[in-house]
């Protein structure tokens, strides 16, 4: 019988990405979701993907009788907690409503399924957990933190408190996924990443500007001991990164205890690396200024992916042309995102 996945935040970018790769290889997907920072519209888009109606509940994932519902309703065999705000600016000025939502969200789905006898948990990390220090090739024994934000912190705290639950329960499997940095869409266009406001990242920033909603690319710094001078980072295809979430569900329901995995492609591109590229494969122009350092960044940072190769069999599959024309294929077919 076919294992049934809930994605926790599973409307948003990575989540949807991820819903399409879990059905295609046989899972069932149920997404629970306040869409604080999705579109319900989603749902539609995925039915048109997939050929399939993912059951999904407009839930806070922090109302725990709410999630007892989702779990009541459905036999829910491996949780994935994508749950979160991402906002790095954001998380500085207002850093209880992350350090409340983030650890709450996880909270909350994690005493959902002890109370309903479900041990497999993936959680959404980030390369951010790495910290200021550690020079990259990052590996995952590599020590962590310190954070340079609460967002970063949110991560960080997270991973603890999984890793300390699974000393407590050995029946528990917990996969840490460090997410390097996501761009890119699913092929077809009709899904891929919708900011909430004005972007804080780089890839969605370039697609806005291609598509003239805002002006010109500000880079932060050209001054970084880097090969051009601007910040270099692991730019990962979001399907190769939803691909990774469905070998470590697989991987999770097979073994116990608690396993990180970087994912990201092992190869740092720069800020004008990326801009050219854009350029080069949509045939546009990308008007760009070179500006301050942006408070926090770090010069260099890109994964060793070695262990996600050995033990979950994942390697990334899309390269920096793929990124760049999907980008672009989802964004000059939605102009405004999901509105
Ligand atoms: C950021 C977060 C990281 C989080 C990730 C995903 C920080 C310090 N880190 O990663 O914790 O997990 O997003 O949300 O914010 N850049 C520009 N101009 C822009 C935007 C970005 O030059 O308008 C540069 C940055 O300086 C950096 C690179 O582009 O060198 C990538 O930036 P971004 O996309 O924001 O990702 P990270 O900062 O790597």
């Amino acid at each position: 019988m076919s294992k049934t996945v809930l994605l926790a935040g599973g409307a948003g970018y990575i989540g949807s990405h991820t819903a399409i790769e879990l059905i295609d290889k046989g899972y069932k997907a149920v997404i629970a979701d306040c869409h604080y920072n999705s579109n319900p519209i989603v749902y539609e888009r995925l039915k048109e993907i997939t050929g399939t109606d993912i059951p999904h509940y407009n839930i806070d994932v922090c109302d725990e009788n709410a999630l007892n519902r989702v779990f009541e309703e459905n036999n829910i065999d491996v949780v994935i907690d994508f749950a979160g705000y991402k906002a790095v600016g954001e998380s500085v000025r207002e850093p209880m409503k992350y350090y409340k939502n983030n650890l709450n969200s996880t909270f909350s789905l994690v005493n959902t399924m002890e109370r309903h006898g479900v041990s497999n948990i993936i959680f959404s990390s980030s390369a951010t957990v790495y910290g200021m220090n550690n020079p990259s090739p990052l590996t995952e024994d590599m020590n962590l933190g310190p954070c340079t934000n609460p967002y970063g912190w949110t991560k960080f705290m997270n991973e603890e408190i999984l890793r300390d639950l699974s000393a407590a329960n050995e029946e528990l499997s917990v996969v840490l996924l460090r997410y390097f940095n996501p761009i890119g869409a699913h092929s077809s266009g009709l899904i891929g990443e919708d900011p909430k406001d004005i972007p804080n990242n780089l890839m969605p920033y370039i697609a806005q500007v291609a598509s003239g909603k805002l002006e010109i690319l500000s880079v932060f710094g050209n001054d970084y001991d880097t090969h051009d001078g601007t910040g270099v980072r692991d730019y990962i295809h979001v399907v190769d990164l939803a691909k990774a979430h469905v070998l470590a569900a697989d991987y999770a329901s097979e073994h116990k205890g608690v396993e990180a995995f970087n994912i990201g492609t092992g190869v740092g591109y720069s800020v004008l690396d990326i801009v050219k590229a854009f350029e080069r494969v949509n045939n546009l122009t990308i008007p760009y200024k070179i500006t301050e350092r942006r408070p926090g960044d770090i010069a260099t940072c890109y994964a060793d992916s070695s262990k996600a190769e050995k033990i979950l069999g994942w390697k990334a599959e899309k390269n920096l042309e793929d990124m760049c024309r999907d980008t672009w294929n989802w964004q000059s077919k939605n102009p405004e995102g999901y509105k």
